[in-house]
């Protein structure tokens, strides 16, 4: 084989493997180096996919036993397979991941299998697991190695009784009791999950708030529905030991005001504190340029501070850290590579929590305008009051858009509903395009539909809602 390429991306996730594709299209030679057995990353293997698989059938059983009922549909007994659950969550694993080494191939992408190090600015050695070593040359070097865990002091994740997320999506039975130390979106999708399929979950989170960086009105009402749902949660409260005794777990945690002490014992401890981008020693050794947090530091053509050396996703000092993020940098630097206007708005990328019902935000918050001294209006509109969300229960939630006053322009959204994930790509476009709330609420929206809601919040930004 010609070990000489123009693109070598070391890293198969999101924005590993479409940074791929994307050189191979744009005629490049190109290699995609990954050392873990399936291609995908994180999000296809123990991220996204898998917790969405887990999600929506622990959402089917839990309706099944809870709402059935009230709809007609009565079913003798509703009883947990969870191995046949995870079969299924693998069976999802497998074909997604199959998917991506049949577009690598289709794409003529060159894949190495082994763990990529970085020798010098064009050359990249790639060791197997068998310890052969082989060196491969190359004219740009994309690093997109991705995010790993992170823990807190005095804290090791074993993956047995105190696990990570990883852990946490493949439990073999449903824990009696389960701690979740930190309420952002990991701790929270994946509590969901185990209270619905029986476990008693309590969330211990620092902030006196869930998912910090979402709109405060949201995450207040997000609370309360959780709250609703029977997670318990410990806010303001900073774990400071778990403690392994038999084969359970003791976590003792303390109030950040009252300096009130607690302690929980559990079977499982889920650590969900944050990620942490996955620099090698390689890059270390390099002297490629890091941040204060040991993120790679890129410009905006996502160079490092080497030349023909690119970074891109969750090791970088740029954007949230999301799959769909790491994409489109993927899309742009190959782009840029190929000398061309490659670009990713960093004010208009979407978020969403796979709860149910699920939360969905884009551009700013209430708060950061404030901070900036931007002055703005909002609309909100209850999906108390919007039709499908009333003929299917699903009443919870509601609808905050927010544009600036002067100029009307949609600086933000953020959004609690059953279908939020999908909504949300609407104030995308809109957002894109540099819509007004008057251009949202004069485009006509189909009836009926959960997206009415977003017509009416944007009538609201004017006082002018139909159905509220
Ligand atoms: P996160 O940053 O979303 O939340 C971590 C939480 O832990 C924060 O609320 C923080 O205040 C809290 N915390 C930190 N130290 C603590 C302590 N000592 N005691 C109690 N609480 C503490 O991180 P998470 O949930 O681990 O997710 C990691 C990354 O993965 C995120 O950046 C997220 O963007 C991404 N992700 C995205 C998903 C999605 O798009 N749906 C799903 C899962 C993960």
């Amino acid at each position: 084989m010609d070990n000489n390429f123009d693109v070598i991306v070391i890293g198969s996730g999101p924005g590993g493997y479409v940074a791929a594709i994307r050189s191979s299209q744009l005629g490049f030679k190109t290699a995609c180096i990954e050392s873990r057995k399936t291609l995908g990353g994180t999000c296809l293997n123990v991220g996204c996919i898998p917790s969405k698989s887990l999600l929506n059938a622990s959402e089917m059983y839990h309706k099944a036993q809870k709402e059935f009922d009230s709809l007609g549909i009565e079913v003798d007994k509703i009883k947990l397979n969870l191995s046949k659950m995870m079969d299924n969550k693998n069976k999802s694993v497998l074909n997604l991941t199959k998917g991506v080494e049949f577009l690598l191939k289709k794409n003529k992408i060159t894949h190495l299998k082994g763990k990529g190090l970085i020798k010098d600015k064009n050359t990249v050695q790639v060791s197997d697991k068998s310890g052969t070593k082989n060196i491969y040359k190359a004219k740009n070097i994309i690093i997109a190695t991705g995010s790993v865990p992170t823990s807190l002091p005095n804290i090791k994740i074993d993956e047995n009784i105190i696990v990570s997320s990883t852990g946490a999506l493949s439990f073999k039975e449903v824990p009696k009791d389960i701690v979740v130390i930190g309420g952002g979106y990991i701790g929270l999708e994946l509590s969901s999950v185990w209270k619905r399929l029986g476990s008693n979950v309590t969330v211990i989170e620092f902030l006196d708030h869930i998912i910090p960086g979402m709109d405060k009105d949201i995450s207040s009402e997000f609370l309360k529905i959780l709250n609703k749902q029977g997670i318990n949660f410990k806010l303001d409260s900073k774990v400071t030991n778990v403690n392994l005794i038999k084969n359970k777990a003791v976590v003792d945690f303390t109030h950040n005001k009252s300096q009130i002490r607690e302690r929980i014992e559990c079977d499982k401890v889920l650590v969900a504190v944050g990620r942490k981008s996955n620099i090698g020693y390689d890059i270390k050794n390099l002297g490629i340029k890091l941040n204060n947090k040991e993120k790679i530091q890129v410009n905006e053509k996502f160079e490092t501070s080497i030349k023909n050396i690119y970074a891109i996703g969750d090791v970088i000092d740029k954007g949230p850290m999301l799959a769909h993020k790491a994409e489109d940098e993927g899309i742009a630097v190959a782009e840029i590579i190929a000398g061309q206007a490659g670009h990713v708005n960093y004010n208009v990328i979407p978020a969403v929590i796979y709860t149910s019902p699920e939360v969905a935000m884009i551009g700013k918050t209430e708060e950061e305008l404030k901070k900036e001294n931007i002055k703005y209006k909002i609309g909100k509109f209850p999906f108390l009051a919007n039709s499908r969300a009333k003929v299917n229960n699903e009443t919870e939630g509601f609808v905050k858009i927010i544009a600036e006053s002067k100029t009307d322009k949609v600086l933000g959204m953020s959004l609690i509903c059953s279908v939020a994930g999908s909504l949300i790509s609407e104030l995308a476009i809109a957002m894109e395009f540099g819509a007004s709330a008057e251009d949202i609420a004069r485009t006509c929206h189909a009836h009926p539909t959960h997206s009415e809601a977003i017509k009416e919040a944007a009538m609201a930004v004017d006082k002018r809602p139909i159905h509220f």
